[in-house]
């Protein structure tokens, strides 16, 4: 057992794992161009005070999950290491008066998230996520446009059974009325109810909508329903948002419990699972609208609307499907040599070939021949570029490696052969 290991809820991401990983980002990279979203980085970490109005300070993300940062002397501000992207592009949003740029401002992100969860399956205390962002647009046409992205993304990831579940969670006008009718309809339960989920209860009764307690799943069957207690503008735009996803062609599942465990939404909440597969802990992503959330972090009121893909459960499922995932790519030639001490020879055919554009590894262990031929084979290449006698006339030896074949060739060819090789030719 090692002394040393990575920390509980975290993992390494080894070399072997990371052509998948970066195929994703590639993706997400592409798409977020073709969609007009403009890159941004935020700092990994933030003061405690943007997460807490942002999402909310009776949220499980902020009371249980924040990775508190120890402050160096008492007057230093409260710092915490991000729990999601949004807060920190709204305070970016903020900060460098991109309310005075063209509206709506797309913005996107990829890159760690933290929060102290217990770890299980697909659930990290470090985890990656893709966040896009569309902030000053009231939609409803953005709102169809945000989520037909995502979907777009599982799709060419592979992920083909990817469905969108869509709800409207009403605005600062008749959620508080709404809000009401659940606590009351609640509190009539509150003997059944198991003790955390009364403690919910007082501080953020629409989260037991989504509980998976049993005893909730059978109450929640007759609880009031956000969407009859709309008002006339949330119905009408939730009612907007659904005809402008059938205009798209996008199936969408109207999901009463969807609520999100943020408190920045308002209106649009949406979430993205795999068919059969609705559990808690399985949405492979999720998003919503935030039109206050600009207002709260001190700008002026603005709406905005995004999501946030969670990419370690994107390769969880791609897994779990067997899709066919990008892999290493091995070097198209290993430059070896029949002087076991010819390193610098070795090293310094290789470095023009590299020079030319070409994936190329030189052998630089003294070695005899056909341990550094083996060696070559192992790792996948499929030429070995053999220094030799011939090297004083200005050729060498090109071994296939797969075809166990070999030639002489002048060095002065190699670059244009292996280049063609590599294209496939
Ligand atoms: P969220 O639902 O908290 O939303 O997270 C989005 C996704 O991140 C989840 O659906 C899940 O795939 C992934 N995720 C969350 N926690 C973990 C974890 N502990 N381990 C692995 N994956 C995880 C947000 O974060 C919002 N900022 C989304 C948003 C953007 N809303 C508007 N704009």
């Amino acid at each position: 057992m090692p002394a040393y290991r990575a920390p509980r809820g975290t993992r390494d991401l080894l070399p072997a794992e990371r052509p998948a990983w970066r195929a994703l980002a590639d993706l997400a990279r592409s798409l977020a161009d073709a969609y007009g979203y403009r890159e941004i980085e935020t700092p990994l970490f933030e003061q405690v005070d943007v997460f807490e109005r942002g999402v909310g300070a009776v949220t499980d993300i902020i009371e249980k999950e924040l990775f508190r940062l120890q402050p160096r002397t008492d007057d230093a501000e409260a710092w915490a290491l991000r729990p999601e992207g949004t807060a920190g592009i709204v305070r970016a949003y903020v900060q460098h008066g991109m309310q005075t740029w063209p509206q709506p401002v797309r913005l996107t992100l990829l890159g760690p998230m933290f929060r102290y969860d217990r770890p299980q399956a697909g659930r990290y205390r470090q985890f990656w996520q893709w966040d896009v962002e569309a902030i000053g647009d009231a939609g409803p046409a953005v709102d169809a446009e945000i989520v037909e992205l995502g979907l777009r993304f599982y799709r060419e990831a592979g992920l083909e059974d990817v469905e969108v579940h869509i709800n409207s969670i009403g605005d600062p006008a008749c959620r508080p009325a709404y809000v009401e009718r659940l606590t009351a309809f609640y509190t009539r339960h509150a003997d059944e109810l198991p003790p955390h989920e009364r403690e919910r209860l007082a501080a953020n009764p629409l989260r037991l909508l989504d509980s998976k307690d049993p005893v909730l799943a059978r109450l929640n069957v007759d609880a009031p329903v956000i969407t009859d207690h709309l008002c006339d503008a949330c119905a009408e735009h939730f009612a907007d948002v659904r005809a402008h996803l059938d205009a798209l062609g996008v199936e969408h599942r109207q999901e009463a419990g969807l609520v999100r465990g943020l408190d920045y939404y308002t209106r649009t909440a949406f979430e993205y699972y795999r068919r059969g597969r609705e559990g808690q802990q399985q949405a492979l992503g999720g998003g919503g609208r935030y039109d206050g959330l600009v207002e709260l972090l001190g700008g002026r009121h603005t709406p905005g609307i995004g999501f946030a893909l969670g990419l370690d459960r994107v390769i969880l499922a791609q897994q779990e499907t067997d899709l066919e995932v990008a892999v290493e790519r091995p070097p198209i030639a290993v430059v070896v040599g029949a002087d076991p001490a010819g390193t610098a020879e070795r090293l310094r055919v290789a470095t023009d070939l590299r020079a030319e554009g070409l994936h190329v590894r030189a052998d630089l262990a003294v070695r005899k021949l056909g341990r550094q031929l083996e060696a070559a084979s192992r790792e996948g290449a499929h030429f070995a570029v053999i220094l030799g006698d011939e090297l004083s006339e200005g050729n060498v030896q090109l071994r296939d490696l797969e075809a166990a074949s070999q030639k002489v060739v002048a060095i002065d060819d190699l670059p244009a052969l292996l280049q063609r090789k590599s294209r496939g030719g």
